[in-house]
């Protein structure tokens, strides 16, 4: 089996660009893997992305909307992701299960173990080896957030501060519930710092 690398953080942490660093210097280090992201990552779920993040739908219900992105990630693990980690490659997803029980389990209030629960039944055995949080000062999550407002804004990028601050609280404690597979990332500092960072764990746990 192939090893799968999760990369989460709340909005604001520098997860886009450090995807993308981070997909060329694993290129570059010879890794065979393959890069995906959620809510999508399969046909079918990229479209349940467009409802869940869409501008337009905000009367969704929490419940319908956990529901949605466990079903869309369902597909992704039966699809994509279980087919390549069973090929022995490397997969690296950019959000996984931890987003759904920060962003809807603390920040819409479901609660984590309900959210978590739903999600074990979505994914069965398939759960991330080793996840990457990229972790930043709230403050500059915040400012970093405000400064991108000028780009593809969705659905959850338009909660007020309150919702962002309950999602970082939430992934601190998803983090003490699953010590063994997160690795803390110190994310104010440059993506190179970062990436390098993250790369060499991935290189080690390769070895
Ligand atoms: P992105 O900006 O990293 O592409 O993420 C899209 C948004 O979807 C982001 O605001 C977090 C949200 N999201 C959830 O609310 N629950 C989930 O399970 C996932 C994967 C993403």
């Amino acid at each position: 089996m192939g090893l799968f690398i999760t990369l989460e953080g709340p909005d604001g942490s520098g997860k886009t660009t450090t995807m993308r660093l981070l997909e060329e210097k694993m290129k570059q280090s010879g890794i065979d893997f393959i890069k995906t992201r959620e809510p999508g990552g399969s046909p079918i779920s990229e479209k349940v992305r467009e409802i869940v993040l869409g501008i337009g739908n905000e009367e969704m219900d929490p419940r319908t909307e956990a529901l949605l992105i466990a079903g869309a990630r369902r597909q992704h693990v039966v699809e994509k992701i279980r087919p390549a980690l069973q090929a022995g490659k490397t997969v690296l997803c950019d959000r996984f299960i931890d987003s759904s029980l920060a962003y809807q389990g603390a920040g819409r209030g479901i609660g984590i173990e309900e959210v978590l629960n739903i999600n074990l039944f979505a994914v069965g055995e398939t759960l991330p080896d080793i996840t990457f949080y990229l972790d930043v000062d709230a403050a500059t999550g915040l400012e970093r957030i405000a400064a991108s407002r000028g780009r593809e804004i969705n659905r959850l990028d338009k909660e007020d501060i309150s919702f962002h601050d309950k999602v970082q609280k939430g992934y601190k404690e998803i983090m003490a519930m699953f010590p063994s597979r997160f690795k803390r990332i110190d994310a104010n500092r440059t993506p190179d710092e970062i990436t390098d960072e993250i790369l060499k764990l991935i290189l080690e746990r390769l070895s």
